[in-house]
């Protein structure tokens, strides 16, 4: 795996990240960082944006649910039922936010990859497709789906890696009382085929 060569923004992001998440949430944050910045080239997308989306991800991830609320509804950001039983679930469009509004983040495509990266949404980009690989398939997840994403990416690369994602994550839901609505139809898209993307060898 290739070291991690950080642009001045992304130093800045990252410093951001040691100070606001704990130990083992930086060690994903940087652990999906350096697994997106392995895999995304060879996708046709540029280093530089995997690893602003990577490291931006989850910079909210630790927030407490009283501050994402009012953060979310500071900004301006759609708060669903779903979102009110579960704020944790809007640490991805807080982020985009934050990111726009205070760490200069100008390029859309990383916004939205940002934005949708833990539910997914119909009609992602690529560069959200491959950040919600890395983020499900990053070596220290300990479920075994994380470990076979990557088997599946090295072997059949990215397509057969984001459908293999998409079927662990609709197995998952089976098992859950409340599954997004949004992660049910993303799947759904993924399933029926979702846009062509370049096969890694
Ligand atoms: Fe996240
Ligand atoms: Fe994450």
């Amino acid at each position: 795996m290739a070291p991690l060569a950080l642009n001045p923004s992304q130093e800045r992001i990252a410093a951001l990240l040691r100070v606001r998440l704990k130990e083992k949430r930086l060690a994903h944050a940087l652990s999906v960082t350096e697994h997106l910045a392995d895999f995304g080239p060879e996708l046709g997308l540029e280093r530089d944006r995997l690893i602003t989306a990577a490291l931006l991800h989850d910079l909210c991830r630790n927030f407490e649910d009283d501050i994402m609320l009012a953060r979310a509804a500071e900004y301006g950001l759609p708060i669903e039922p779903i979102h009110e039983a579960r704020p944790i679930l809007l640490h991805g469009p807080v982020a985009a936010e934050e990111a726009r509004r205070y760490l200069g983040l100008t390029d859309e495509d990383v916004y939205e990859a940002v934005y949708w990266h833990t539910t997914g949404t119909p009609g992602l980009g690529l560069l959200g497709r491959a950040l919600m690989v890395a983020d499900f398939s990053e070596p220290l997840r300990k479920y075994p789906e994380a470990a076979e994403t990557r088997a599946v990416l090295a072997r059949e690369g990215f397509g057969a890696a984001l459908r293999y994602m998409a079927q662990a994550k609709q197995g998952f839901a089976e098992k859950k009382t409340q599954f997004h609505p949004e992660t049910r139809a993303f799947c759904d898209w993924v399933m029926r085929g979702c846009p062509p993307v370049p096969e890694t060898d």
